[in-house]
């Protein structure tokens, strides 16, 4: 111990404490299954022509994901301004849209034949968010027809992008189909998904197909147990899965724009477990529950949060929560092309969020079950996976101890319930929490890096870890991930 404390001090590091954790031998009964591909992509509407043609960095990097998981990751293409976007059968261009002041979003958005085609080229599956917000059924309808014959990759069609804010947005106030926008309940909502649902799938093959919800307020107030409660029951058989948008440091940490907070480890355990009853009942009447659109800060992200390390290690955790509580793929949201703090990528850098994209895709490939081994109270978290035969896969250790200058606290995990023998760890680690791409401080995982080009670069660094009596110990820094391959 006295060696080991010493070593610290000489590295500038400062021994905070120890946590104990252990793996269960086999997966715990009613522990949550994985997708195939949990980690997932969304791209806002009228932007996607653009992230598949004009920024190379979107290929390169999803090859990344596909090649550490053997699976294309899954995409939606959505977001507010599907609710701008009118389907025009004979436009020639893939898109059409003039967006006046680069500060706010296109309005009048026209998608042609070929914006379906460049979704249906893309070699994994893709939900696609069709417009409820314009009032126009009979064109969603014509969109949804369209895409059901082009697509052969098609998961899922949503309608309406976060209607319970469309009376926020200042949706034309006359007539959704019947519903008086300024008196939005969940109940009103409930019944205009009815109708677009059943009048949207009705000329359509496979009617099982909607992706409901795509709510964004927290889901105490707007939730799949109000569609349930609600609906059609004729309409409740086209829903396939139901999706919540989720922006924790926007409706979970209401009044802070606050890093620290967002990437704490008993905040992510908390704001995931608000969902955890919805899920729940969601997942009762045999729908899929998904995070259809997340990211860190809702509108485009905050300079101040979004970019930063801290969240590379806020998303691989909240990834990883959202798997254990049956949340069965999170998409995180791709916004305005350089202009979105959150983004994965842009056309200059591969930015701190997409290493915890990359990490979670590599911690969650090939698994079949995950298990959380904390009870969510400290800062300090663990999670195992599982593969198909109930072995033990991967360990992942998070330290969210927010790291900012001067010592840099370590946390002692003590692991019980492994095979003896050696394991091998790879670490997601930079300079701070503060760390930002774009002002050159890159972050590592298993002493690797991301070019700004995305192709990959560094010497890689493996550590090896001795297990005796089923026991392990490994030491990690604040704001530091452990991934630990158990076979
Ligand atoms: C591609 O992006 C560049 C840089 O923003 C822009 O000038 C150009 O018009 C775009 N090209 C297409 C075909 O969208
Ligand atoms: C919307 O765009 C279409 C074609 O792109 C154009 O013809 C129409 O005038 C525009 N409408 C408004 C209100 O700007
Ligand atoms: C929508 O389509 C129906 C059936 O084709 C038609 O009767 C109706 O007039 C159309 N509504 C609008 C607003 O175009
Ligand atoms: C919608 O509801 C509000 C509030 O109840 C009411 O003032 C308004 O007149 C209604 N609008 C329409 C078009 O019915
Ligand atoms: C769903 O929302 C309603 C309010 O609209 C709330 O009373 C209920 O508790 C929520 N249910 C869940 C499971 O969150
Ligand atoms: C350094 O860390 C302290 C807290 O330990 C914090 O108050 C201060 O703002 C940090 N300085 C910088 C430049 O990040």
């Amino acid at each position: 111990m006295f060696s080991f404390l010493a070593l610290l001090s000489v590295l500038g590091l400062a021994y905070a404490g120890t946590t104990t954790l252990t793996v269960p031998g086999k997966p715990p009964p009613g522990c949550a299954t994985l997708d195939r591909a949990p980690v997932a992509l969304s791209f806002e509407f009228y932007e996607f022509p653009s992230y598949f043609t004009n920024v190379s960095n979107t290929e390169t990097c999803m090859k990344h994901l596909h090649d550490v998981s053997g699976v294309w990751p899954r995409i939606r293409i959505g977001g507010t301004s599907q609710d701008y976007s009118t389907y025009v059968p004979s436009l020639d261009p893939y898109i059409v849209y003039s967006v006046p002041d680069p500060a706010t979003l296109a309005k009048n958005i026209t998608f042609g034949p070929r914006f379906i085609d460049l979704a249906e080229s893309y070699p994994g599956t893709v939900v696609m968010g069709l417009n409820r917000g314009g009032d126009n059924l009979n064109n969603t309808i014509e969109a949804a027809v369209a895409i059901e014959k082009r697509m052969h990759n098609l998961q899922a069609i949503e309608l309406g992008n976060e209607p319970d804010i469309y009376a926020a947005l200042n949706f034309p106030l006359t007539s959704n189909s019947g519903y008086n926008l300024t008196t939005w309940t969940p109940e009103t909502e409930a019944h205009s998904e009815s109708t677009w649902q059943l009048a949207v799938t009705s000329p359509l093959a496979q009617p099982n197909i909607i992706q409901a919800g795509n709510l964004e307020q927290p889901p105490s107030l707007y939730n799949a147990s109000n569609l349930i409660k609600y609906e059609d029951p004729l309409a409740l058989e086209t829903v396939k899965t139901f999706s919540h948008h989720n922006y924790p440091q926007s409706t979970y940490f209401a009044d802070s724009v606050n890093l620290e907070a967002l990437m704490k480890h008993q905040n992510i355990v908390e704001n995931v477990g608000t969902f955890k009853t919805d899920v729940e009942v969601a997942r009762s009447v045999g729908w899929e529950y998904v995070f259809g659109e997340t990211n860190s800060v809702s509108g485009g992200g905050s300079p101040l949060i979004s970019p930063l390390f801290g969240t590379a290690i806020w998303l691989l955790d909240y990834v990883l929560q959202a798997a254990t509580i049956n949340i069965k793929r999170t998409y995180l949201h791709q916004c305005t092309i350089e202009t979105c703090w959150y983004a994965f990528w842009d056309r200059e850098n591969v930015n701190a969020p997409f290493y915890g994209a990359f990490v979670a895709t590599y911690v969650l490939a090939g698994g079949k079950y995950i298990s959380s081994l904390d009870d969510g109270t400290s800062n300090y978290g663990g999670y195992v996976v599982f593969d198909e035969g109930g072995k033990q896969l991967k360990l992942v250790l998070v330290n969210s101890d927010y790291y900012t200058n001067g010592t840099r606290g370590v946390e002692r995990f003590v692991i019980e319930g492994l095979k003896d023998g050696w394991v091998r760890g790879r670490r997601l680690t930079a300079e701070s929490a503060l760390s930002k791409v774009s002002e050159g401080n890159l972050p590592t995982f298993g002493g690797r890096w991301f070019e700004s080009d995305c192709s990959i670069a560094g010497r890689e660094e493996v550590e090896v870890v001795k297990v005796e009596g089923g026991k392990a110990g490994f030491e990690i820094a604040a704001s530091e991930a452990l991934i630990v391959d158990l076979c």
